[in-house]
């Protein structure tokens, strides 16, 4: 361990030393990756390099054999020769338009074995303004954070039109774009497409639930469409729960910039002398094993510092929200949770619809804001209900929206100036419901105090899941002054982050869900104040296998929740195998959405069955590498993924038939096993005695189910099966 820091510290060192002429490289690495900048004191900073891990002297080697190439600025500001998409528009405070950025200095200190920080600052050649741009690089996840910050020391205001987080050029052949598209009940679908010359746009502007459209998440492949093992491919992601913009242009030389930041959409911010502005991160990262090995570097960077309590294990929860809505008493609830007991749960979840004073919460017209439990269908109080889930073993989680409130209720008619708003215009609404102004600290005050209010009046709390159902229209804020009003989309989010990180401190170890209507705040801003996203609202399995692959492409498993849901199911009406709907939830963090109360014994006893084998196969699913076999979007009809744990002692397949099969049949080879070792195969979660695997109780060697693979019956559509795999000694 202590060679290795030592051999950092000289990395360090090379990194920023000079060359001759006063040219300096810049390098930052992870273990497979660098980036290779050069700097000359007073001159623009260039981008050299990024890709696979380059060796000092190659790096070194980059200016002299490629110095005559077409290169472009590190971080261009809109201003000299650039005639491409700007990372930075500024307007001065004597008005000028233009900047030119150039170098000033650059020093690297390692924070601990594994992350290394790398401040780059530039200057404006003529105006007294600088530019930091801040990389932390995490060694063995090979992902790099960038935040970039810019000083006003000029006279007077100056105002930041547009500035990005990162800012990258690609040179290569050609260029395939990977991001995802959708609407509410369908998100996180991949779309993958040829970049072609002109400017392609990802992008939210609706400030609140920004990511049930699109997601900042892309993956850029070269040279050809994104390969799940092997190619080059780079990835990247805002870590923003606001409005965002990212962009790809590819320009007339064919290189490709790629721009990722806030979204400069009516954002403009008015910076005083002396005042600064700090971008939020962008993550990125770099494989040449293709799009698989992007996704394990994120999921296990993402565990380690993304993600609240990353290291431990997710209950299997049982929801009330699609068995009952908003209708039910305590009678209900306890009936509900004898059964989630009885089936294996371990976190009852009560959703929406406990509060409400002079206005009850018993539909979606009411009540929110008043957040006061509602006596007539809970006399007992919350602390009744989860002390009668934790006499049954059950831990009790809750329902909030407290960024919400509904017109109906007394929140909206005691505080008229905390609604988002636009002047004397009308307020519109969504789902019956109007946005607190989260930029006012008198706001964030209040959405505090429910979260704390609530955690005090019923101790047993140990999950809330907090949900955000509607977007932002005719912004405006009435605490922001008139000539600030453009700085709501920003502000709003740091409040949230502030109301966050007060709950943080205060309750370190509750679980909290993004849930945002389902896949509306999926990001890497919000995750690390959460233990979980809700995915989708859409519940329906054979959704769920395409939202779900999209989702954890980026996200990690253990962070996705995935319920069993009734049949019909609600969002589609179809009525699927409760196997198949009880594999796809295996499949992420299992939970139980459904009124188990109407569940006739079989299908209780399969629940009891796929909970049980859950918890046989959740360290692996929650903490293993994910390793994709056959996509959904191949259209063969199959759908196929297997985790491995770190040490590779196990391993957990799922397999999914889509479609009907009438001569093909599924082979799959495994991924990610010790080729030396030997795996006893055990279906897990068997119905009735039948088995979906060849290989079902066979001990083969890694290579041999690498290599030859495995063959499955899983010839009808919604035919599934789950196989752990367990290494024997020999
Ligand atoms: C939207 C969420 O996504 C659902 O799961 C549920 O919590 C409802 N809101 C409750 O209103």
């Amino acid at each position: 361990m202590k060679r290795a820091f030592a051999l950092l510290l000289l990395l360090l060192f090379v990194a920023t030393s000079s060359k001759g002429g006063g040219l300096q490289i810049v390098k930052i690495d992870t273990d497979h990756q660098s980036f290779v900048f050069s700097a000359a004191s007073g001159k623009p900073l260039m981008f050299r390099y990024w890709g696979a891990r380059l060796s000092e002297e190659d790096a070194g080697a980059i200016l002299s054999a490629c110095g005559r190439e077409k290169s472009w600025e590190l971080y261009p500001a809109y201003g000299g020769a650039l005639y491409t998409n700007p990372a930075l528009t500024l307007v001065h405070a004597d008005g000028q338009l233009t900047t030119e950025l150039v170098f000033s200095s650059c020093h690297s200190r390692q924070l601990d074995e594994n992350r290394t920080e790398t401040i780059i600052v530039l200057q404006d050649k003529v105006l007294p303004l600088t530019v930091e741009l801040r990389f932390t690089a995490f060694r063995q996840q090979d992902i790099v954070m960038q935040s970039v910050t810019v000083r006003n020391r000029e006279q007077g205001p100056v105002i930041v039109r547009q500035i990005a987080s990162a800012f990258f050029s690609l040179k290569a052949m050609s260029y395939y774009l990977t991001h995802f598209h959708g609407s509410s009940n369908a998100e996180m679908w991949l779309k993958e497409e040829l970049l072609t010359p002109g400017i392609k746009t990802i992008d939210s502007k609706k400030g609140v639930r920004t990511t049930h459209n699109e997601n900042s998440c892309f993956i850029v492949s070269v040279n050809g469409p994104a390969k799940e093992d092997d190619g080059e491919v780079y990835g990247g992601a805002l870590a923003w729960s606001g409005n965002f913009e990212s962009s790809f242009q590819l320009d007339d030389f064919n290189m490709l910039q790629i721009r990722c930041g806030l979204n400069p959409f009516c954002s403009e911010i008015r910076l005083l002398p002396g005042e600064s502005f700090t971008t939020p991160e962008a993550v990125v990262g770099y494989s040449d094993r293709g799009k698989g090995q992007l996704t394990r570097n994120f999921h296990r960077w993402a565990r380690r510092y993304a993600l609240a309590h990353g290291d431990r294990y997710r209950s299997v929860a049982l929801n009330n929200w699609e068995g009952t809505h908003w209708n039910f008493n305590e009678k209900d609830l306890r009936e509900i949770i004898d059964k989630a007991a009885e089936i294996g749960c371990e976190l009852f979840i009560l959703d929406d619809g406990w509060f409400g004073g002079k206005y009850p919460r018993n539909d979606a017209t009411a009540g929110l804001g008043d957040w006061q439990v509602n006596a007539a269908k809970l006399p007992g109080g919350l602390q009744s209900i989860a002390g009668y889930a934790a006499a049954k073993g059950l831990r009790f989680g809750i329902w909030i929206e407290p960024e919400m409130v509904n017109p109906h209720s007394e929140l909206a008619q005691e505080h008229s100036e905390w609604i988002v708003r636009s002047g004397e215009r009308e307020i519109p609404t969504l789902r019956h419901q109007w946005i607190l102004d989260l930029c006012n600290p008198d706001v964030q005050d209040f959405i505090f105090g429910v979260f704390d209010d609530l955690l005090s009046s019923a101790p047993g709390i140990s999950y809330v899941k907090w949900d955000a159902n509607r977007h932002v229209n005719n912004v405006g804020s009435t605490y922001l002054p008139a000539d600030e009003q453009s700085r709501f989309w920003v502000d709003y989010t740091r409040g949230l982050y502030n109301v966050y990180e007060r709950i943080r401190s205060k309750y370190p170890d509750i679980e909290i869900q993004a849930c945002a209507s389902g896949g509306g705040r999926v990001d890497f801003g919000s995750l690390p104040f959460h233990d979980e996203i809700w995915t989708s609202d859409n519940t329906n399995a054979i959704d769920r296998i395409f939202i779900q692959w999209g989702t954890n492409l980026f996200f990690p498993t253990m962070a996705m929740a995935a319920h069993v849901s009734a049949a019909p199911n609600r969002q589609t009406g179809m009525s699927l195998p409760l196997k198949f709907r009880c594999d796809v939830a295996m499949s992420g963090r299992m939970g139980i959405e459904l009124d188990p109360r109407k569940l006739a014994r079989e299908e209780i006893a399969c629940l009891q069955d796929a909970v049980a084998a859950y918890k046989t196969i959740r360290p692996v699913v929650q903490h293993g590498d994910l390793y994709r076999l056959v996509s959904p979007y191949d259209e063969s009809g199959w759908a196929a993924l297997n985790y491995v744990s770190e040490t590779k002692e196990r391993c957990v397949l799922f397999a999914f038939s889509t479609a009907l099969h009438t001569r093909t049949r599924l082979t799959l080879r495994l991924k990610g096993l010790d080729p030396a070792g030997y795996y006893k195969i055990t279906e897990q979660n068997r119905q009735k005695g039948k088995t979906g695997c060849h290989a079902e109780g066979q001990t083969l060697s890694g290579d041999y189910l690498m290599k030859c693979g495995v063959g499955f019956d899983l010839a009808k559509p919604f035919e599934s099966c789950v196989l752990l795999l367990e290494r024997q000694d020999r």
